[in-house]
């Protein structure tokens, strides 16, 4: 087991912070994987710089969070199933994950989180931003906290704004796109407002990506409300912004972050590798 020296620097006032000194590919003890585990939980998206990850090595290290989870939409990797490759080649159009979102809410038990391994970086953009969903839940007035604490969101794999279904629809896409047909079906009933199962905090958990209705009401009554939810979760001083290197790992956690992929690097290629690590039922 390698001896290592962390050092974590915030980044942003809401959320987000660097961390160095950790070597991913060494046997990450139980010591170095609590800090890291204290910190995602103090910060909610950790940037973990300068690793040279093989795919199992990645999957070993999210497997400390929990059992991974296959994302349905894209074909895993041969050596890792459970890593997908999220690539944009120079002469695609869409991204993968360009819109806020928390990973696949359309499942009834959504990753608690993502881990996310830099291999490829355009010289300028594909930075991913980052919103704290405590903070969003925090800053609204008591009387739409006491409106939201019965509302239920009903999740749909259906919307094609993001994530696999919006690659797969990509007429060049290099990823290889799995169940399309099904998305239909895929649907999942959440509380708007979740507790942390960890921090005992309250966050926001609506989406713009996923979240279609709330539950006893029509799509149309339920838009002016989730689109005002949306805005107000990803106001600029909830957010950070990260510039990818090679060799940057980041882990957020889904349960309190939304994430945005800004796809500001047509021409150029980005290529990721991405696992999930299996949450339990939002309360
Ligand atoms: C995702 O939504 O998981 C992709 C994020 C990214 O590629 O930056």
């Amino acid at each position: 087991m390698a001896k290592q020296n962390m050092e974590v620097r915030r980044v942003a006032g809401s959320l987000g912070a660097d961390v160095f000194g950790v070597d991913l590919s060494q046997d990450v003890g139980n010591q170095v994987y609590d800090d890291i585990h204290q910190a995602f939980l103090d910060h909610q998206v950790l940037f973990i710089r300068d690793q040279n990850l093989t795919p199992p090595q990645q999957a070993d290290f999210a497997r400390r969070f929990g059992p991974l989870n296959e994302y349905p939409f894209v074909k895993g990797l041969e050596n890792a199933p459970e890593i997908i490759e999220i690539v944009k080649e120079p002469d695609e159009t869409i991204n993968f994950g360009g819109v806020w979102h928390s990973d696949t809410t359309y499942l009834d038990d959504p990753p608690l989180g993502t881990v996310l391994y830099a291999l490829e970086v355009p010289p300028a953009g594909g930075d991913t931003m980052y919103a704290n969903m405590y903070d969003a839940y925090d800053a609204l007035s008591d009387g739409m906290k006491r409106m939201l604490s019965s509302l239920v969101g009903i999740s749909s794999a259906a919307l094609r704004r993001s994530g696999g279904r919006a690659k797969g629809i990509g007429k060049d896409s290099t990823m290889t796109p799995l169940n399309m047909d099904k998305a239909e079906a895929i649907m999942a009933e959440h509380p708007v407002v979740r507790t942390h199962p960890e921090t005992g905090r309250k966050a926001l958990y609506v989406n713009s990506a996923h979240t279609v209705s709330f539950k006893g009401m029509t799509e149309a009554e339920s838009k002016p409300l989730i689109e005002f939810l949306c805005t107000h979760a990803t106001r600029p001083e909830f957010t950070c912004r990260f510039k990818w290197e090679v060799g940057t790992l980041a882990i957020w956690d889904n349960r309190c972050v939304q994430h945005f992929a800004i796809n500001d690097y047509h021409g150029e290629r980005r290529r990721m590798h991405r696992a999930t690590i299996t949450g339990d039922r939002p309360h």
